[in-house]
């Protein structure tokens, strides 16, 4: 029988294979599995296929339950059976496997059969089996051995701007779980509102998980004041302690690890209305941090803590740590003893006291401490592993220190981001994160030494739910960028490639609708700014354009430095996708360009984008003028444009059209009345 014969590296037809019949056979299977060997032959499903399960009963439970609630009906059998089944055996020994969430597939006319070591291998080889069922209920014969990547794999759901309920984050676990993804993480706490019932401090639920207005958006731009449950219009709600005992288990049945994030010291202004006392001043509505010099904080923390552990078995508890103000520390008297006393030299390491006291709280109890990268500041707690959020930095400062770091740069894992045309999608955070952007990330840097890199513990993406009122909208984030996550974190590099991947996730995409997800229309997706993707041919490229005194670029949106304006390459949907200049500088705009001699130009102009969430407005007035000696300049064109608010990310083009001679073309645009930056990407003449 000629056999054909896939091994990682073989990418682009790692899924796609011409068979003898030439007939194309295909593996459809999201994440990418690692090898695949294909035969000839197909094992086909019927009514009379048989399920047998061979492993330790509570696995073989879970594993039967899979399949039950699955659209692939089987019947189990009472024995082994020898023909027309699917057997999942656990095994003791897998060769070619070094993972425990490895497995082995063997797929012949007459069987299916899983081997793996642990229940989470069989559970993963039955997704893959599922995946390759679903549809024709046929199967190609041959042998796929898999394991992953990274050994975490995971998404956070901000709970707290918006509620979602229980039944919403079991439906999102059985399609992680389907994807393989192995950790959920639920942002519990935030000042939009506290989510988890906590027994001894009832007002955490029965008052800060309420608020006044249904979108966080305009409880925010508001008064952003908090509700007695039960209070006509109150918006918000919480986990019940049953809720979060019945997730727990319906994660493990799926072998997800849900994993809880209590914030602290920060993001605490329901807890700090609900409890002043916690605060540096005492008042409700005044403060975000927890005072840390106070004792009763810690006492709080703990309680809060002892509940959560009870309810969540996860090895790791999330403490938040990011963005901390600490505004009162500085004045605050039980801050200022508390640092003497402990011999802090700012108020960074007094977050570092607090973040090490929680460590040592959890270490005590068995657990381990994560959080964001900010728990590196003042010092990183002995045994705390680092989510690295604000780029790779963290990340690596943590792994170079000999911790653990779970990588999820903004740029590459922030589904909060828009994944399409701003002006095609519902408003978003901001930011452009469309799938191939996702797809294309590396947790591991390139300078990273080969002995560090078990140090990557693995990634996640982070969907912050700000402006993401409803679950529909929730899901549509998710997916399908999730997938790409997905196979970011299972998939070895050399099986992955997006053309591949886009086919499979357009496929994915329908079998998700089926199931009454919401996944973004990837069929249509408009793609990146029209111009981004090809460079733009003018006369201005590669000429030198000289800053105005007080029209500086600011440093951090130099879009490459002085020849952004003219280096052919326009920006994408988002300015901060490092090709759009940006300018907070007194004058706004104001450059000269030398075309290094005389010649006729016709035409002027230069795009400029407004998102008035971040402060970046369009100009409010742009002057072209021309000149021949660089000197004496005459006035071509003078645009006014009133700069309005709105929630949109739009575009314009400011230019002039005609006929003149000149060496030297000048290009102004001023702030309008609300301030901010100005971005612009490229100034093109013809
Ligand atoms: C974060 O995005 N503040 C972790």
């Amino acid at each position: 029988m000629k056999k054909l014969i896939l091994w990682a590296g073989m990418a682009a037809s790692l899924l796609v294979v011409g068979c003898a019949e030439n007939h194309q056979k295909e593996i459809t299977v999201i994440p990418a599995p690692l090898g695949v060997e294909l035969q000839e032959g197909t094992f086909r499903l019927n009514a009379q296929t048989a399920l047998w399960v061979d492993a330790p009963q509570e696995d073989k439970q879970k594993l039967e339950a899979c399949l039950a609630a699955s659209p692939v009906k089987l019947s189990l059998a009472m024995q082994e059976p020898r023909d027309n089944a699917v057997i999942l055996k656990q095994v003791e020994t897998l060769s070619g496997v070094s993972s425990p969430e490895g497995y082995v597939m063997s797929v012949s006319s007459g069987q299916v059969k899983i081997e793996a070591t642990t229940g989470a291998g069989l559970f993963y080889g039955l997704q893959t089996f599922l995946q390759m069922a679903v549809g024709t209920g046929e199967l190609p014969a041959g042998t796929i051995v898999d394991e992953p990547r990274f050994a975490y794999r995971g998404m956070m759901l901000d709970v707290s701007r918006h509620f979602f309920d229980k039944e919403f984050v079991k439906k999102q676990m059985d399609a992680l779980s389907y994807y393989k993804l192995n950790r959920l993480h639920l942002h519990l706490t935030d000042a939009a509102g506290w989510r988890i019932e906590i027994k001894k401090y009832p007002r955490l639920t029965n008052f800060a998980a309420w608020r006044e207005s249904p979108t966080w958006k305009e409880w925010w731009n508001g008064n952003r004041q908090y509700k007695e449950e039960g209070d006509k219009d109150a918006y918000g709600g919480y986990y019940t302690q049953d809720d979060i005992r019945e997730l727990v288990a319906y994660a493990q049945e799926r072998y997800i690890t849900l994993i809880p994030e209590i914030e602290m010291p920060a993001h605490s202004e329901e807890v700090l209305t609900a409890y002043p006392e916690l605060s540096c001043t005492h008042e409700p509505y005044k403060q975000a941090d927890f005072c840390v010099g106070n004792e009763k904080t810690f006492e709080f923390l703990e309680d809060v803590l002892t509940e959560v552990m009870e309810l969540f078995p996860s090895e790791y508890i999330h403490v938040g740590g990011d963005e901390a103000g600490k505004a009162s520390w500085p004045t605050c008297k039980l801050c200022q003893v508390r640092m003497k006393k402990e011999g802090l030299k700012d108020v960074n390491e007094l977050q570092s006291y607090l973040i090490h006291r929680m460590e040592k709280f959890l270490n005590a109890h068995g657990r381990k401490l994560l959080g964001w990268d900010e728990i590196l500041e003042g010092g990183l707690a002995p045994n705390a592993t680092v989510m690295s959020w604000r780029g790779t930095e963290g990340g690596m400062k943590a792994i170079n220190a000999g911790h653990q770091a779970i990588m999820t740069p903004g740029e590459f894992c922030y589904f909060d981001s828009y994944q399409d045309a701003p002006d095609s999608q519902p408003e978003a955070i901001g930011g452009y994160l469309p799938l191939s952007k996702v797809y294309s990330y590396n947790p591991v840097p390139d300078t990273l030494s080969q002995d560090k890199v078990p140090l990557i513990y693995g990634v996640q993406a982070n969907l912050w739910a700000e402006y993401i009122p409803t679950p529909e909208h929730m899901e549509m984030m998710i997916y399908p960028r999730i997938l790409a996550l997905a196979e970011v974190a299972w998939s070895s590099p050399l099986v992955k490639d997006y053309g591949n991947f886009h086919a499979r996730a357009l496929k994915a995409v329908e079998e998700l609708q089926a199931k009454g997800y919401h996944p973004f229309d990837l069929k249509n997706e408009i793609g990146n700014r029209p111009g981004s993707d090809e460079p733009v041919e003018h006369l201005a490229i590669g000429k030198k354009v000289t800053y105005a005194e007080g029209a500086a670029y600011y440093p951090g949106y130099a879009a490459g430095g002085d020849d952004a304006l003219v280096n052919g390459i326009r920006g994408g949907w988002t300015y901060g996708d490092k090709l759009w200049q940006g300018f907070i500088d007194k004058k706004g705009v104001d450059v000269v360009i030398d075309l290094e001699e005389e010649m006729p130009i016709h035409s002027v102009g230069a795009d400029f984008m407004q998102v008035c969430g971040p402060g970046v407005f369009m100009p409010a007035e742009v002057i072209i003028s021309a000149s021949t000696d660089g000197e004496e300049f005459t006035e071509l064109a003078r645009i006014a444009h009133e700069v309005v608010k709105d929630d949109k990310v739009t575009f314009k083009n400011f230019g002039w059209e005609g006929e003149t001679t000149a060496r030297y073309v000048r290009y102004q645009a001023t702030y309008g009345p609300f301030g901010g930056f100005l971005f612009t990407d490229e100034i093109v003449i013809k």
